[in-house]
């Protein structure tokens, strides 16, 4: 039976870009697998080509352009109040691109979570797919993470493992990548939703009636 409206978690996106991984989080929740809802998609971008598509689904957008701003407090101020109208529960970045200042982070505390190409702690930053093929790695992935004011570094509630092959570019990589970010953001979003998903006063994190927080993609099974 379709969980009514008024029980649902409510979701707010940001995004960068394409907004693939908002895309994988929208579908669970329209398709009932994640009791919640989203309510908005933001966009540092104006061209950013997820907000067609969040239109489509006749999700609110907004733009907040970056480029804009000329401090990132103020830019952070005007998120926050367009973020606020929405009354999240959470807020869920999904490829956004900017950095967010302290202040930010904290306003949202244990409310704000991102997803990270990368098996962190290892390679935070840009470019962590070229960074895994430099290192020789032989596994790669993604991280979805509380936010703390310190870049890309905050409880981990999930990540996925990619096998990392000879002939990958940083191309190829970021496709394999990318696969797994689509079970893994999904999956947390509706842990999210479901009340699962604890943060202990140690900074770790912990998932009710969970057994793995670890997905593999299949072939290396
Ligand atoms: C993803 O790898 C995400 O983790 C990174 O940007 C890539 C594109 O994400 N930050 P999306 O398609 O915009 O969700």
């Amino acid at each position: 039976m379709p969980v009514p409206n008024f029980l649902r978690r409510r979701f707010v996106i940001l995004i960068s870009g394409q907004g693939s991984n908002m895309q994988a989080i929208v579908q669970a929740c329209q398709s009932e697998r994640c009791p919640a809802e989203v309510l908005a998609v933001i966009s540092s971008r104006p061209q950013s080509s997820g907000l067609d598509w969040a239109a489509d689904q006749g999700i609110a957008t907004h733009v907040v352009a970056h480029a804009e701003f000329a401090s990132r407090t103020a830019f952070d101020a005007t998120l926050a109040d367009v973020i606020d109208r929405y009354s999240p529960d959470y807020v869920l970045l999904a490829g956004f691109m900017r950095v967010l200042t302290p202040g930010f982070v904290e306003k949202y505390a244990g409310r704000l979570v991102n997803i990270h190409p990368s098996l962190l702690p290892a390679f935070p930053g840009m470019h962590t797919h070229a960074q895994a093929l430099a290192k020789g790695v032989q596994v790669h992935g993604c991280t979805v993470h509380f936010v703390t004011p310190v870049l890309d570094h905050g409880p981990i509630i999930a990540q996925g493992v990619v096998p990392v092959e000879q002939a990958d570019t940083p191309e190829s990589l970021a496709e394999r990548v990318l696969a797994i970010e689509h079970i893994v953001y999904p999956q947390v979003a509706t842990w999210l939703a479901e009340g699962r998903v604890h943060l202990m006063p140690d900074q770790r994190v912990q998932v009710d009636a969970i057994f793995s927080r670890l997905f593999v993609s299949e072939s290396l099974l």
